[in-house]
């Protein structure tokens, strides 16, 4: 992507704002005609139009609900048609709620069509056509919060470590030239916490990144080959021990027999 000789569409979901706007910003930087994806018309034309005057690239703006089946079946089919299209950016996500036992179970339902249906549909669409061609960039944003259960929030947790492993799971499958990156921000300093009712401002201020640095680090994470960047990770060494330590597991996780604590008598 970071490449002078390929300058693909990109198109991004959830650009209206926070990261998505940024990676939007970034990636009309480097060149790239942009599809920006969300509900707020509004918003999209806004940031569309400046990335046009400054930028020169083209910028088209789509008004897609993704927990809405027929705006989610259109982006599809748009990422399966189109080949001018490279790379997805699957960015749209909501945060979770508190209180699992009392939570909503439509909310819950409606998380979960966009944190993991609408990212595994769409990824689903852009494969289905950079496969063939061996070549595009599927880019999931998961969160730090789908490593830590601790952090009591489970669905939304959830939604992350499933968008991470999808992510991992499809470098088995997928041909070499077609690029993949989870990306796992930690707390970054958007409009989703307010969205979720929460005040950012609440947190540690040492432990809230901005988005711009966030973006940015991705994007260089991207550009230095990382299948799974987490921005703020000052040593990669303990991400792979981490990796490591699951790969120890790996020869003892399915056997003939039960382990020697476990048998009866
Ligand atoms: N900020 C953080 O602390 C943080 C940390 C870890 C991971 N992340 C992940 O990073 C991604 C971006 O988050 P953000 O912080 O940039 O959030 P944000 O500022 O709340 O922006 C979310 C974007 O998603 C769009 N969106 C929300 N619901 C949508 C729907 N139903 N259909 C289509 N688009 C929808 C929003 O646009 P409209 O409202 O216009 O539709 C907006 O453009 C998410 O996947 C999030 O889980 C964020």
């Amino acid at each position: 992507m970071s490449d002078s000789s390929n300058k693909g569409v990109v198109l991004i979901t959830g650009a209206s704002t926070g990261i998505g706007a940024v990676y939007a910003d970034r990636l009309a930087k480097r060149g790239h005609d942009l599809i920006l994806a969300a509900r707020d018309e509004a918003r999209l034309n806004a940031l569309a139009e400046r990335l046009r005057a400054e930028t020169g690239v083209k910028v088209e703006v789509v008004k897609a609900d993704l927990t809405d089946k027929a705006d989610l079946v259109r982006l599809e089919e748009r990422l399966a048609s189109d080949p001018t299209i490279d790379v997805l950016v699957n960015n749209a996500g909501a945060a979770g709620f508190i209180g699992f036992s009392t939570t909503d179970r439509d909310a819950i339902d409606r998380l979960i069509q966009l944190n993991v249906t609408a990212v595994t549909r769409l990824a689903q669409a852009a494969a289905s056509a950079f496969v063939p061609r061996e070549r595009g960039t599927i880019i999931n944003l998961a969160s730090v919060v789908g490593l830590m259960p601790e952090l009591r929030s489970p669905v939304y947790g959830a939604t992350k470590a499933f968008v991470l492993y999808l992510t991992q799971a499809l470098r088995e499958e997928f041909p070499a030239g077609v690029r993949l990156q989870a990306v796992l921000p930690g707390a970054t300093r958007t409009e989703i916490w307010e969205r979720a009712g929460r005040d950012v401002n609440d947190l540690d201020p040492n432990m809230v990144m901005d988005v711009d640095d966030l973006v940015d680090a991705a994007l260089s994470g991207f550009d230095q080959g990382e299948l799974v960047t987490i921005p703020s990770l000052p040593d990669p060494a303990d991400w792979n021990a981490f990796q490591a330590a699951r790969g120890k597991l790996a020869p003892n996780l399915s056997r003939r027999y039960p382990a020697d604590r476990f048998r009866t008598a």
